[in-house]
């Protein structure tokens, strides 16, 4: 069953063209075929649909990618956000409260968890999510992590270098030689990713050469790598990702002028999370560094209990726009393309003919929004309903003759 969505204000097509390569088209509509978008362009040259929704002058974007995310895991750190409010430092040494609280959790209990919190991503508007292992630090907690993340996303990464767990602090060479082994084997077939939290100004996180060690084993196991890296401090994490091709560098706050040259030459993409500065009270990272250096970037929550618990990519373009320098235009691209190049997917972060119908709606005329009322619960992903079905979507119309 073919639809016909009409009454589209501004489209967001990301072809490439035009503002920030967000390839608008005014006065639009596309046609979606069997969850693919199989026709874009102006409204009044649309083909007859099956049905036909009438979005009464909305913009519309893809749904947003967000490729950075850290859902499975059980308890709260309010206390140390306050604290940090009135002037602690983050290191995350907090890390071991969560993974003390999610390893007492029942499969039940993170299963619910993640499902919230996924309800929450996607009714601001997100249809992509990459959801990390690293609060389970044990073969068994790995694992179980990444079983329950597969239940909800393709896009799931094996995180057991996030720290070394207080019971292994005795021998970091024997807990990296756990996460490269036994870990390893029994988390991979869950996982597309691997990460590592390269950052040697935390003394719980991974130096460059361990974090090398974990991301190689990840590699030979059939993982594709990316990185937490400069994130608190300069450090080697943007070379290495660099140098293993991997789809994504993460954070990104202190980076030298070589760090900057090495992702423009690169097809690494630089993954900025501004909720953490906020969330941190934290210098934000310098995009228009990046993107003047050509750079690709990407934009995403980090949704964790510690940095940023936010699911909210609106919230995330708001800041990128107000605290990076970033255009409304650069941050949507970022939030949507940019993030499926971090997730090296081609289907999804565009509505061009062939791309998933992966669509967000606002209650607003255009992309510029987003930014422009910060809070604003605009955004929303498009329900067409089952193939065929009944749509809970209220701006259905009745179909055209
Ligand atoms: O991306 N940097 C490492 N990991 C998370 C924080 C995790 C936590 O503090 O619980 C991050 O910021
Ligand atoms: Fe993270």
């Amino acid at each position: 069953m073919s639809t016909l969505v009409t009454g589209i204000a501004e489209l967001v097509t990301n072809d490439g063209e035009g503002e920030g390569g967000l390839g608008l088209r005014r006065e639009a509509a596309l046609v979606v075929d069997a969850g693919v978008v199989a026709w874009v362009g102006a409204a009044r040259e649309a083909p007859a649909a099956d049905r036909v929704v009438d979005l009464g002058g909305r913009a519309v974007l893809p749904a947003f990618v967000d490729s950075h995310a850290h859902l499975v895991f059980d308890g709260d750190r309010a206390a140390e956000f306050t604290a940090r409010m009135t002037g602690q430092r983050y290191d995350g040494g907090g890390i071991a409260t969560t993974m003390a609280a999610t390893r007492a959790a029942s499969d039940d209990t993170l299963r619910n968890l993640l499902a919230q919190r996924m309800r929450e991503m996607r009714s601001q508007g997100t249809g992509t999510v990459e959801v990390k292992s690293g609060y389970g630090l044990t073969v068994e907690d790995e694992a179980r992590a990444l079983r329950l993340a597969r239940e909800v996303t393709p896009e799931t990464t094996f995180l057991g270098a996030h720290v070394v767990p207080p019971e292994a602090r005795g021998d970091r060479t024997a807990y990296v030689e756990l996460v490269t082994g036994p870990m390893l084997a029994a988390c991979a077939p869950h996982a597309r990713w691997i990460d590592v939290f390269c950052e040697p100004a935390s003394p719980y996180a991974f130096t460059g050469d361990e974090a090398r060690v974990v991301l190689e084993a990840g590699i030979a196991a059939g993982l594709r790598p990316r990185v937490h890296g400069n994130q608190l401090g300069h450090g080697p994490g943007v070379q290495l990702a660099v140098e293993l091709g991997a789809a994504s560098v993460d954070h990104c706050t202190f980076l030298s002028a070589a760090d900057v040259d090495a992702l423009a030459g690169s097809g690494t993409v630089a993954t900025l999370l501004p909720g953490v500065e906020f969330s941190t009270r934290s210098p934000y990272p310098d995009a228009r560094r990046l993107l003047d250096a050509g750079v690709t970037v990407a934009l995403a929550t980090d949704c964790n209990p510690g940095t940023c618990y936010s699911t909210s990519m609106p919230l995330v373009i708001a800041l990128a726009v107000r605290e990076m320098g970033m255009s409304p235009a650069e941050a949507v691209w970022s939030a949507t393309a940019g993030g499926a190049q971090a997730l090296q997917r081609s289907d999804i972060g565009h509505l061009t003919p062939g791309a998933r119908a992966d669509v967000c709606v606002l209650e607003a005329p255009s992309h510029a929004h987003l930014a422009y009322r910060p809070g604003v619960p605009l955004a929303r992903l498009l329900d067409l309903g089952a193939e065929g079905g009944p749509t809970s979507d209220p701006t259905v119309a009745a179909p055209r003759s």
